[in-house]
């Protein structure tokens, strides 16, 4: 069975006091959006459709990067979730199989919960999403009449005994396309709030002689987000869950309360986190790599047995490969390490690429920056960068070469040869005794001058 995903996010969130638009506020280092996209693909959809509304321009071009398949609809006047869904039809058209609809600011929907849907829509025409609530508040209400769902009826409109429910509607609902759009079609707005409901697809399908059904799953995967207080409980709740499954994995996080990890944060088996460690987008660690303590890493690779930090810092384009060490107060950018290459104090590597087993000293610096375009520095195998080394870019580095401490190359140096780019040292025999001795003399006459 084929299956679209269509997700709402068309609100405007006045409560987040904003000028971003609420889905793009970011949740473990990604728009929130990207969660319900990300919750999605589990169903492998052949289309995904965003209904944006307010902020629609930015709403694309984040989800674009997410997924640039994904086709942005526009719905222009926020008239209830029913319209939103109507506003999806064109870009569905041509699509026969099962629509999920999701709401984009509600980011913690599981894929067993997504799979669970889909296994009740074999038995039913129509599946809703429904949780038991602590406290069920301004949840719509999910009415049951046996196994049957009978329908949804909003808080507003509800009587005394239909508020006494306490199974909600989480708004996510699957259904056949043709079915789906049928049935939007006759939805009207006759309600407390005037808007075109979503969930009255229920009531409209039993009275069809379809049958609806509800799928359960806990109140905490229902969340939604609507103040920047919600965000924030909604990422310590995200932190709390990433580093838990991640300890199930068998990633050992000494300090877990201080490991931050993004939405797409891939740490292997063995591997070791110490505190204070920052995960952006896009790092994958492989098993038994050590991440020492403060550490900040984003858009890099790390393979096994490599050692980062402590204080080391990885920007996007950091490739390091198999036991490579990485030390305190190193910066690494757009850099690939090869086996067993060290930079281990005090370095800034960027643009740059460095082979197996090449040690580069403290202070190194790859000089990658002319003020108008960044230039590359590759240095070869087994190789020696002296301590304070100036690596003007563009420049190359030969396989066994080595610098002198304190030389600022910019000519490329050749395989095997040692180049030293620095002035050469002179002695002057006893000239540091008689320099002080000037000296002194001279703050004794200063001195007296002042009495
Ligand atoms: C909706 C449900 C309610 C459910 C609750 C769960 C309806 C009528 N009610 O209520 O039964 O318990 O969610 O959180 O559906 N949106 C649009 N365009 C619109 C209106 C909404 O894109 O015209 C989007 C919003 O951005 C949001 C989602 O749809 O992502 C839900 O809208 P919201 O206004 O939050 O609905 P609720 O009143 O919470
Ligand atoms: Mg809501």
């Amino acid at each position: 069975m084929s299956t679209a995903l269509v997700i709402l996010a068309a609100g405007k969130g006045t409560r987040m006091n904003s000028d971003l638009p609420k889905v793009l506020h970011p949740l473990a280092q990604a728009p929130m959006l990207a969660h319900a996209m990300r919750a999605g693909q589990v169903l492998a959809p052949e289309r995904t459709i965003i209904v944006a509304g307010h902020g629609a321009d930015q709403v694309t071009k984040a989800a674009h990067k997410i997924d640039e398949t994904a086709q942005v609809v526009l719905q222009t006047e926020q008239l209830g979730t029913a319209h939103a869904v109507a506003q999806a039809r064109t870009a569905l058209e041509g699509f026969g199989g099962d629509i999920i609809v999701l709401y984009g600011d509600t980011p913690f929907v599981r894929p067993e919960t997504l799979h669970a849907m889909m296994a009740a829509r074999a038995a039913h025409d129509l599946v809703v999403l429904g949780f038991e609530a602590a406290d069920a508040g301004r949840y719509g209400r999910l009415v049951m009449a046996g196994s049957q769902l009978a329908r949804v009826v909003e808080f507003k409109d509800a009587s005394p005994q239909e508020r006494a429910i306490t199974l909600c509607n989480s708004g996510l609902v699957a259904c056949d396309a043709q079915v789906l759009f049928r049935l939007i079609d006759a939805v009207g707005n006759d309600n407390a709030a005037g808007e075109y409901y979503l969930p009255d697809i229920v009531a409209l399908a039993r009275q069809q002689g379809l049958s609806a059904t509800a799928v359960t799953c806990d109140e905490a995967e229902t969340l939604g987000i609507n103040t920047r207080a919600e965000l924030a409980g909604a990422e310590a709740l995200f932190q709390d869950r990433a580093r838990h499954d991640l300890m199930e994995a068998g990633v050992t996080l000494m300090a877990p309360d201080t490991v931050h990890l993004s939405l797409d944060t891939v740490i292997g088996r063995d591997a070791v986190v110490e505190p204070n460690v920052v995960f952006g987008p896009n790092v994958t660690v492989e098993s038994g790599a050590t991440i020492r303590a403060f550490s900040h890493l984003e858009g890099c690779h790390v393979s096994r047995g490599a050692i980062v930090g402590p204080y080391a810092r990885l920007r996007p384009g950091t490739e390091l490969a198999e036991d490579t060490h990485i030390g305190n107060f190193v910066e690494i950018k757009n850099a690939t390490l090869a086996e067993g290459a060290k930079v281990n104090h005090l370095s800034y590597i960027g643009d740059a690429s460095i082979g197996a087993r090449t040690n580069i000293g403290a202070g190194t610096i790859t000089c990658n920056y002319d003020g108008v375009m960044k230039h590359r520095t590759d240095i070869g195998e087994r190789a020696f960068i002296g301590s304070n080394t100036m690596l003007v870019a563009p420049v190359t580095v030969g396989d066994e070469a080595m610098t002198g401490s304190g030389s600022v190359i910019t000519e490329d140096v050749a395989a095997g040869a040692l180049a030293l780019a620095r002035a050469p040292q002179t002695a002057r025999p006893g000239a540091a005794r008689k320099l002080i001795a000037i000296l002194k003399s001279k703050k004794k006459q200063q001195g007296k001058g002042q009495s």
